[in-house]
């Protein structure tokens, strides 16, 4: 008793003084955790929340046009098994200095393992409403150069004709289904 109505005379004494007293200021360092606590999950809670399906397919586009140069010109190759093969072990394997997987996706559905620390997200190659409409021209220029700003590097150590056959592979990613 006589301890709680001195340390009640105590800090009734220090706030007269305008000093906290360490009981008030545990209060409020507790106050402002439990506030950081809510804000943060907040805040963790909402990207996954906007990665969410509607996001996906058909996915916003806003990926700068090529020259027309490029944007006009079609894929020379012809989807030959042998082709789609060889642009499927570059997209998955071998190309430098990273598959297209490790952001695409494996199954090109734009999800892979390090596409959540980019935003705009990968491409999405398995949404035909979104990719039907990227001539081959627009695909083969990103692919060389990339997107400025974006997770999208240019490799322009791939051969245009291995660029082509990349992209006869992601073509054949859509279902026509999305
Ligand atoms: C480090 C992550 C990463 C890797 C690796 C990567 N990409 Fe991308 N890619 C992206 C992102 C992010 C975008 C979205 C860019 C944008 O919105 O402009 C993108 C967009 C694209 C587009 C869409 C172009 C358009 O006009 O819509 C194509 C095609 C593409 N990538 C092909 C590839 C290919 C092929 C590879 C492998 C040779 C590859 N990417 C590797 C992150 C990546």
């Amino acid at each position: 008793m006589i301890k709680a109505s001195t340390m009640i005379k105590n800090s009734s004494i220090s706030r007269l003084k305008g000093v906290q007293t360490k009981e008030q200021l545990n209060y409020k360092f507790f106050f402002l955790f439990f506030a950081f606590t809510l804000i943060y999950s907040a805040g963790c809670t909402k990207p996954v929340e906007a990665a969410g399906v509607e996001e996906l397919c058909p996915q916003p586009r806003f990926t700068k046009q090529a020259p027309p140069e490029f944007y006009n010109l079609k894929n020379p190759l012809t989807p030959t098994e042998e082709n789609i093969k060889k642009g499927k072990l570059l997209y998955l394997n071998k190309s430098k200095p990273m598959p297209c997987k490790v952001c695409h996706g494996a199954n090109g559905d734009g999800q892979g393992p390090m596409a959540k620390s980019f935003k705009p997200h990968p491409r999405n190659f398995t949404c035909a409403k979104t990719i039907d409409g990227v001539p081959d021209g627009q695909l083969f220029w990103i692919i060389k150069n990339g997107s400025p700003g974006t997770g999208m590097m240019g490799y322009k150590i791939l051969k245009d004709d291995q660029i082509w056959q990349i992209i006869l592979y992601i073509r054949q990613l859509s279902t026509h289904m999305s």
